[in-house]
C-alpha cells in the first residue's frame, strides 16, 4: 500500500463571515489520481488555494509526507497547479516557456537542458519544441502548460478544471495523454472539474462536493454503485453514461481498489 502524501485535517475556511469549506477531512496516497467533482461555488478551487498555501485556514492543518505546512510559504510546498487559464509566454517558443521556471534556480545549463528535453519528452511535444504558442493548438498550449509544472519536479500536482476552455473531443483526447503522463511519472495528481464523465475516466478515487462539505470520498466503482447520498446519486450517478468505454473501464478498473 502506498504512504499518505497529504493529509487535510478538520480544515474549515471562511471569506468574511461566509463558510465556503466546513470541516473538511481527507488523505491522499503517493501516486494517485483523486478529482474534486461539485457544483459551481462548492468550494473546490478554494480546496486547491488552501493547498497550495496562497490561502490559509481558520481552523485545521494541513500534512504533506507527514510534515505540517499549513504556514509554510508557497514556494516552499513544491506543490505545483495548472490553471484554466493557462497563460504562456506568446514571444516564447515551447522550450523557452518550459525552461524559464528553471532559469531563477540554481541549475547548470546541461541540467537545464535535459530536465526541459526529458519533460518535453513526456507530454509528447517534441515535433513542437520551437514553436510560438499562438502556432499551437488549445490541447498542445495546455501541454505545454502541464510540462512547465511537472518540470520543477512537485510532489503533487494540482489542476483547477484544466479543461473546461476545450472542445469536447480535444478533451478525450488530452484527458488520454494526462492519463498516460501520470502513469510514466507515477505523480500524485489532484483534479478539480464539475464534469462528471472526467473525473470517472481519470481518477482513482473522487471526492464528492457540495455546499462546502463532502458528500463522499470514494472509488469510481463505490460512488457509482453505492451512492451515499441523495445529492451524489441526483449528482453524480444520474449523469453518468456508461457507454462511454472510459468510464465503464475505469469504474471496473477499480472495482477491487
Ligand atoms: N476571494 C474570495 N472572497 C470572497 N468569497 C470568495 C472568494 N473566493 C471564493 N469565494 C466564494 O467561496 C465559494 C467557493 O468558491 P470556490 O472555491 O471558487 O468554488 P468552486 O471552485 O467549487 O466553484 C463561492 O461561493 C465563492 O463565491
Ligand atoms: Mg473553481
Amino acid at each position: 500500500m502506498a504512504d499518505t502524501i497529504l493529509k487535510i485535517e478538520n480544515i474549515s475556511k471562511k471569506y468574511g463571515k461566509r463558510l465556503v469549506l466546513e470541516d473538511i477531512s481527507f488523505e491522499v496516497k503517493e501516486g494517485e489520481f483523486i478529482s474534486l467533482l461539485g457544483p459551481s461555488g462548492c468550494g473546490k478551487t478554494t480546496i486547491l488555494r488552501l493547498l497550495i498555501g496562497i490561502e490559509k485556514p481558520n481552523s485545521g492543518r494541513i500534512y504533506k509526507l507527514g510534515e505540517e505546512i499549513t504556514d509554510l510559504a508557497p514556494k516552499k510546498r513544491n506543490i505545483g497547479i495548472v490553471f484554466q487559464n493557462y497563460s504562456l509566454f506568446p514571444n516564447m517558443n515551447v522550450y523557452q516557456n518550459i525552461a524559464y521556471a528553471l532559469k531563477s534556480r540554481k541549475m547548470s545549463n546541461e541540467e537545464i537542458d535535459k530536465r526541459v528535453n526529458d519533460i518535453i519528452d513526456v507530454v509528447d511535444l517534441s515535433e513542437h519544441i520551437y514553436k510560438k504558442p499562438r502556432n499551437l493548438s488549445g490541447g498542445q498550449q495546455q501541454r505545454v502548460a502541464i510540462a512547465r509544472t511537472l518540470v520543477l519536479n512537485p510532489d503533487i500536482i494540482l489542476f483547477d478544471e484544466p479543461m473546461s476552455a476545450l472542445d469536447a473531443d480535444i478533451k478525450v483526447v488530452l484527458r488520454n495523454q494526462l492519463k498516460d503522463i501520470q502513469k510514466k511519472l507515477n505523480i500524485t495528481m489532484i483534479y478539480v472539474t464539475h464534469d462528471q464523465e472526467e473525473a470517472f475516466a481519470l481518477s482513482d478515487r473522487i471526492m464528492v462536493l457540495n455546499d462546502s462539505k463532502i458528500m463522499q470520498y470514494d472509488t469510481p466503482y463505490n460512488l457509482y454503485h453505492n451512492p451515499s447520498n441523495e445529492f451524489v446519486k441526483k449528482f453524480v450517478v444520474n449523469h453518468l453514461d456508461l457507454k462511454v468505454k472510459s468510464i465503464e473501464d475505469n469504474i471496473n478498473d477499480k472495482k477491487g481498489a
